[in-house]
């Protein structure tokens, strides 16, 4: 896989459904294993994001934002999908005390929503999103990190 490929793709949201159905695009291709970070101010859309992505999954259930829970959780018979929200943590240690690392050492699909707090002490994300807001819509930002990413985005045929 040739690396050049780790370019930023960037994109124009007008609207909550394009947010959506950008999500929805970003399931197609996803394999075990795969963490991406979701980056932006208080309501650019991350959750809104999330949703596309993990009903394009398959997961019929409301899919709830877990700003309080820390951690929302679906299984479909080829995934079990971790969406976290950091954004009420603390610090890394309370990451860490919790257990929550051990969600990106197995196969686990990693969505997580203000990942900046624990970035020092888990792996660097296959795909960074990073969402703005602009005029009425968003601004969105995507960057692979690794071959992983690099492969997702390709089967996902964003340009
Ligand atoms: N492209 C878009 N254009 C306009 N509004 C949008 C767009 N995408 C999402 N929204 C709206 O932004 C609002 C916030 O969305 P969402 O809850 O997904 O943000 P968030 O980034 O997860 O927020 P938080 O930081 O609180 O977790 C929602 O009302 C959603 O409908
Ligand atoms: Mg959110």
């Amino acid at each position: 896989m040739k690396t050049e490929l780790r370019s930023h793709i960037t994109k124009f949201l007008g609207t909550e459904k394009q947010t959506r159905d950008l999500g929805h695009l970003m399931a197609r291709g996803v394999m075990p294993k795969f963490y991406i970070s979701l980056n932006g101010e208080l309501g650019t859309g991350k959750t809104t994001f999330t949703r596309g992505l993990i009903q394009n999954l398959g997961i019929k259930q409301p899919i709830k934002s877990p700003t309080y829970s820390l951690l929302e959780t679906y299984t479909t018979p080829n995934h079990t999908i971790c969406h976290f929200d950091f954004y009420r943590l603390i610090s890394p240690l309370e990451f860490l005390e919790a257990g929550l690392g051990e969600y990106f050492e197995s196969d686990n699909i990693c969505i997580v929503e203000w990942p900046n707090v624990v970035a020092s002490v888990i792996r660097q994300p296959d795909i960074e999103v990073d969402l703005q807001y602009s005029k009425t819509g968003r601004k969105v930002i995507i960057k692979s990190n690794t071959k992983s990413g690099d492969t997702w985005l390709l089967k996902t045929s964003l340009k």
